[in-house]
């Protein structure tokens, strides 16, 4: 382990081999190049502090090189204990960001690594689930107690969260925990979910996680998914993505989904759609996507096949309850990397892939470049969108405008080569009048 002033990598000698990385995933991330390159030469984020909990990946790299481009100064933590990509995380240490993520790190030195993030004295916030957020807020607030503020004592103090002008949130469970601040009246400074741009979450969390989660699965076990009976939980856009892509491939699919409108769409578009129990005696493989906790719990075990396999594509890692897992097993062994064995009393096996966490990005990569092109686009502009507004919003949950998410959507179809239809003045006017 490398630590260094300024950062806390796994083995910093593995830049180069980032720098690859990181140059691949620009090769397929045009638009954030394009604003990357408008940044390095406006430099509209000079002088700002910017403490981020995001995955360190590839493309988060190219993220916050773009940032570094315009001026910030950054400081990065992992938002997971086991998406780090360290190759990555030591190439962007070699550039001037300070890193404080590796592969496989524990609970304790998770907290303590957004707590050092924390501590450069941000002005803006950027988070992927609101954990950095959270601890902002505990901080600040003076609240005792919690894993979070426990790793936080002694490494950053109120007096550094007091210039904060605004932060940006990624994901969409994210989104919920603060709004919740922000129900509470507890919000202390305004909050771009970037998660609710529509060239964020129709692409990233549909075909982003459709894609990955697939990924993770197949890289973790090497199963056949043809033929399979794939029970996917939720049927928000992650899981409909999930669903739509498992089915490409062959599965037989089956949805499972608490709210009746989202279960309907889900029987009309062809899936098999039913309650957790009913699925748990038919599934070989279930993949989580609800957000929620305890999704799939010791009811449900003790009713499924021997050999299912279980994974988990939500923020957290509640979803499969590894809890109820762990009691009711007999005996745990680690079959290969990312996949647990469960026996249970009767000699059933349970299979539960990358510890009950993000099987996208602890198995595999995560989504692929093409896609967080957009995400982080939205991302890099929001930023940018804070630092103009310093001081001018309220405390409150905000979207990118429109004209931002055509704007990214029009320079990715540019990008891709695709032309797209122009309507004609008189049909512009047709549309907007009431009379013709
Ligand atoms: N979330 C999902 N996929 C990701 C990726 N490739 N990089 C950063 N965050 C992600």
């Amino acid at each position: 382990m490398g630590e260094e002033l300024g950062y806390k990598v796994k083995d910093v000698s593995l830049a180069e081999l980032g720098e690859r990385q990181v140059d691949w995933a620009y090769m397929h991330m045009p638009v954030l190049r394009r604003i990357r390159r408008r940044f390095a030469e406006t430099k509209p984020l000079k002088g700002v502090k910017i403490a981020a909990c995001m995955h360190v990946t590839k493309e988060t790299a190219a993220l916050m090189l773009a940032l570094r481009d315009a001026g910030a100064e950054i400081a990065l933590a992992a938002s997971n204990p086991l998406s780090t990509q360290d190759e990555v995380a030591a190439y962007l240490a070699t550039e001037g960001v300070s890193v404080y993520a590796w592969k496989g790190m524990d609970e304790k030195s998770y907290f303590w690594a957004i707590a050092k993030a924390a501590s450069i004295g941000p002005n803006i916030t950027m988070d992927d689930g609101a954990d950095l957020t959270v601890m902002v807020h505990k901080l600040l607030y003076g609240e005792e107690g919690g894993l979070d503020v426990e790793a936080a004592r002694g490494v950053v103090e109120k007096k550094d969260l007091k210039n904060i002008w605004g932060g940006t949130e990624e994901t969409t469970t994210g989104v919920i925990r603060i709004k919740a601040l922000s129900k509470e009246g507890k919000l202390l400074y305004p909050v771009i979910a970037v998660n609710n741009s529509l060239t964020k979450f129709l692409f990233d969390n549909r075909f982003g996680t459709g894609q990955s989660a697939i990924d993770g699965i197949i890289r973790a076990t090497n199963i056949l998914l043809a033929g399979k009976n794939v029970v996917v939980a939720g049927y928000g856009w992650v899981g409909r993505g999930i669903a739509w892509r498992a089915r490409g491939m062959g599965a037989r699919v089956t949805v499972v989904e608490a709210n009746p409108i989202r279960a309907l769409e889900a029987y009309y578009e062809g899936f098999n759609v039913s309650s957790m129990a009913d699925a748990a005696p038919i599934g070989d493989v279930f993949i989580t996507a609800t957000g929620d906790k305890d999704v799939i719990r010791e009811e449900h075990f003790k009713a499924m096949k021997d050999g299912a396999i279980l994974a988990n594509a939500g923020h957290f890692n509640v979803e499969v309850s590894v809890e109820d897992l762990e009691r009711i097993a007999v005996e745990k062994r680690i079959i290969r990397k990312n996949v647990a064995e469960y026996k249970l009393p009767d000699g059933r096996r349970l299979y539960l892939l990358a510890e009950g966490r993000l099987v996208n990005l602890a198995a595999a990569e995560g989504h692929p470049s093409e896609v967080m092109d957009m995400s982080f686009s939205n991302q890099a502009l929001a930023v940018r969108a804070l630092v103009r507004k310093r001081g001018k919003a309220k405390p409150a949950v905000y979207r990118l405008p429109r004209s931002i998410d055509l704007k990214i959507a029009r320079l990715k179809l540019e990008a891709l080569g695709v032309s797209y239809e122009k309507l004609t003045k008189e049909q512009v006017e047709y549309l907007h009048s009431w009379k013709a």
